[in-house]
């Protein structure tokens, strides 16, 4: 019952290649410097890469990026297929048709029971004129007015 925004968190692992995966628990710590957090599930393939990695992107979905969110949450073993992005800092992949991108250098972790908390400096970030795809009750939703 706590709505959020969608992420996708990207990377390359050692041999380069790219690695993501969908993340609701992403929030903001700190304007000064400036500092994210985000959870990872212990028992999950793609620790080793995000472990390992100097930089990350957090890629904000937009609302017509359900796909992209369903697609980086689930077993597709290839889950950059027929998706466009740039490379940002380290060849990080900034997939297009996000809301914003930020571009972070991986810093201290936290033990967090079945997780593990990355706590990371944003260096670079863009935004783009675009509503974004919202989560709530284990359900994708868009903004809505209140009046
Ligand atoms: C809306 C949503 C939010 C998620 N948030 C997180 C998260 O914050 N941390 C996390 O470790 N997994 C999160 N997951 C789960 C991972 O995306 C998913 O387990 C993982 O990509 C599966 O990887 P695998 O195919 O390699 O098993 C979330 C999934 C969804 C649908």
């Amino acid at each position: 019952m706590f709505a959020t925004g969608i992420t996708v968190m990207t990377t390359r692992a050692a041999d380069g290649t790219p690695v993501g995966l969908t993340v609701n628990s992403f929030n903001a710590v700190s304007l000064d410097p400036p500092l994210i957090v985000w959870s990872l599930s212990r028992h999950l393939a793609q620790r080793d890469a995000f472990e390992q990695c100097k930089h990350y992107a957090v890629n904000v979905l937009s609302a017509d990026q359900e796909s992209v969110s369903r697609r980086f949450a689930s077993k597709t073993p290839d889950h950059f297929s027929g998706l466009t992005w740039d490379e940002g800092i380290d060849g990080i992949p900034l997939l297009h048709g996000c809301c914003a991108h930020f571009e972070v250098r991986n810093g201290v972790r936290h033990e967090g029971g079945d997780h593990l908390l990355f706590l990371g400096e944003v260096v670079r970030f863009q935004r783009f004129e675009r509503d974004p795809l919202l989560y709530f009750g284990g359900a994708y939703r868009r903004l809505a007015p209140l009046a």
